[in-house]
């Protein structure tokens, strides 16, 4: 192979990750939705994202028998085209799932960034790649999808990288574009040696070098792609999705570990309503990690959208603690009866994940010390933003450099109804849309009125600033306040009206917080959320301004936020379940 053919030198990310989804892990079409759950764990620690993908299994296959059925010379172009559209399918599968948590993510078909390829139309290997476009549309996106497997040869046309060539289109990639981290995701956890899905006792590969890893890993990693990060120092992560343990390949030492056998959680839902049930249909997809024993409810007779076994549906949180979970899961909404409910949970050794905005902003160092006594986790991701990643990115920017103050629109309910009012849509209307669509707050006089906002501020306080803010000291203007006169005048000056909430530190450290209801210009970014989504501003004692979006409420934006605690939950106590905990020593990697 060539060296690197660099088009452009525009900056790249500093924080790139490269998250390679094989066919092994891409069983079928639902299998994306797992893929869209270890995107997330990046974004949402503030990393951007290439996923480079393989068709989903089977496809390339059934693709080539159809090539030979149809005839025509087997190493010819023709045959590269209809070949590589089963990553391209896969590519915009995972674009949808992405899409309906609100991620904003971009399908990119490697003729648009130049993915240059040399050799044969059937078995290829990658020279050059125009770097200027993908910093454009890393720049414009959180998460980009490539198509593995092909590339483009300098006469245009498709060529394709021969078996495992995924493997090696996120290693080039890697290396073109130091990339922090190059992750390939595989349906075991690591490089074993023996077969850890026959062997009793399989010894896992904490870490081992490119050559060793070409002897044993056989096909599981095509060789050119090994062959190509030894020679460029690429080190490499081999992991199963929602895995703690990998094998790294790096230079130095091989050392091996036993297998550390992850055990599967109980976990028990309080709450089967619009956020619950989509956290239930993500558990039963990862039923290797986690078994539901149990749901809370209140009317067990009801209608719902979705089928769960009838034994594990109880109006008895009794019962439902009774089947000693490992995490109890809060989306109950409210704050008595959850407060209680959670405390019970650490009393019973469980660890919490909650998207009760409520019950945590009114009882936050109550809940804190409950867990801290316990000894248990305590996640509430899904409590601020919904899908987009507040809390967390809060968090950074106050290690980073300290936070002087943020604005947003949080409640995407009022950022939906105020919408629907500028389109004329009357008001109540309005309210039961969102309603309907599983925005609203049980009482949706929380969303127009802006105590949901204000609740959202008390723990944006906490994790932006370390301070605790109390939903008193918060002034607030409520939606059903709000003349026709005004949303006329807004939309008649080509203006937009949204629910602004805001906190800001004085000199003095003080801080002063409102949810107010604001008449900006269209081109405003906070103007920019529509409907659901929401939109933050955070400013940075250091000057810089960090800017998120995405959907701010509804199932899938969720659900995600709760799956992500909850992945993150099954790797922390499977550390400490590890048998074994020699590690190497970090060695040095490109
Ligand atoms: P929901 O659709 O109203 O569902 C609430 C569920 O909790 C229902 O299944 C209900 O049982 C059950 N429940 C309520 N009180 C109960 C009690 N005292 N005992 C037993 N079960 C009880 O609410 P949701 O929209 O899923 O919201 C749940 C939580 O997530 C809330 O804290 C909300 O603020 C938060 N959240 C929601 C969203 C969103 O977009 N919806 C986004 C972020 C955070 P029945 O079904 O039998 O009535
Ligand atoms: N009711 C809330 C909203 C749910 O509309 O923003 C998300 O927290």
């Amino acid at each position: 192979m060539r060296p690197t053919i660099v088009k452009d030198n525009h900056a790249l990310p500093s924080n790139l990750t490269i998250l390679k989804f094989g066919g092994s892990v891409l069983r079928d079409a639902q299998a994306v939705h797992s893929a869209a759950h270890e995107i997330y764990r990046y974004i949402r620690r503030g990393e951007k994202v290439i996923a480079v993908v393989s068709a989903i299994s089977g496809e390339t296959d059934a693709l080539d028998a159809m090539a030979r059925d149809i005839g025509g010379s087997q190493n010819a172009p023709g045959k590269a085209s209809l070949l590589r559209l089963g990553e391209i399918r896969a590519a915009a599968l995972l674009a949808l799932a992405l899409e309906r948590v609100g991620v904003d993510a971009r399908a990119v078909d490697p003729a648009e960034i130049d993915l240059r390829a040399e050799g044969r139309p059937d078995d290829a290997g990658l020279c050059g790649l125009d770097h200027g476009r993908l910093a454009e549309l890393l720049e414009q996106h959180d998460v980009l999808i490539v198509p593995g497997f092909s590339g483009v040869l300098e006469n245009g046309q498709p060529a394709l990288l021969g078996r495992g060539g995924t493997d090696l289109s996120a290693v080039y990639l890697g290396v073109a574009l130091k990339a922090k981290r190059v992750r390939l995701i595989k349906d075991v956890d690591g490089l074993y040696a023996g077969d850890p899905k026959s062997d009793a006792n399989p010894r896992r590969f904490d870490q081992i070098n490119w050559q060793d890893a070409r002897e044993i890993c056989g096909q599981s990693i095509q060789g050119h792609a090994l062959e190509y990060a030894q020679k460029h120092n690429l080190c490499l992560e081999i992991a199963a999705s929602a895995r703690r343990f990998d094998t790294r390949i790096a230079p130095n030492a091989s050392l091996s570990h036993a297998r550390a056998d992850t055990r599967k959680l109980k976990v028990a839902l309080l709450g089967f309503g619009t956020v619950g049930e989509g956290v239930y249909a993500h558990l039963v997809r990862h039923s290797d990690l986690f078994e539901v024993s149990g749901i809370l409810v209140r009317d067990a007779a009801k209608e719902r959208d979705s089928a769960a076994p009838a034994h594990l549906i109880s109006t008895d949180a009794g019962e439902v603690f009774a089947t000693r979970p490992d995490i109890v899961v809060e989306m109950i909404g409210g704050v008595d009866a959850a407060d209680a409910f959670i405390q019970n949970a650490f009393f019973g050794g469980a660890d919490v994940v909650s998207a009760n905005k409520a019950v945590m902003a009114a009882n936050f160092d109550v809940l804190q010390a409950a867990a801290a006594r316990a000894g248990r986790a305590l996640r509430y991701s899904a409590a601020v933003g919904g899908g987009v990643p507040m809390l967390e990115s809060l968090d950074l920017a106050r290690e980073e450099s300290g936070v002087v103050a943020v604005q947003g629109v949080i409640n995407g309910t009022a950022n939906f109804i105020l919408d629907r009012l500028a389109e004329n849509c009357p008001f109540d209307d309005a309210v039961r849309e969102a309603q309907e669509k599983g925005f609203a707050e049980a009482d949706p006089s929380a969303d127009l009125d802006g105590d949901d906002a204000a609740a959202k501020l008390c723990l944006m306080a906490r994790h932006g600033f370390d301070t605790p803010l109390r939903a008193s000291q918060i002034s607030m203007e409520s939606l059903s306040d709000l003349s026709q006169d005004r949303i006329d005048a807004a939309r008649d000056a080509g203006k937009v009206i949204r629910q602004i909430s805001e906190i800001r530190r004085d000199e003095k450290g003080a801080l002063s917080a409102s949810v107010s209801l604001k008449t900006i210009a269209a081109d405003h970014y906070l103007a920019g959320a529509k409907g659901e989504q929401n939109r933050l501003v955070i400013d940075g004692k250091n000057g810089q301004k960090l800017a998120l979006r995405g959907k701010g409420a509804g199932r899938w934006p969720t659900a995600e936020a709760v799956m992500a605690d909850l992945l993150d939950i099954h790797r922390l106590r499977g550390q400490f379940e590890e048998t074994v905990s020699v590690r190497a020593a970090e060695p040095a990697c490109a």
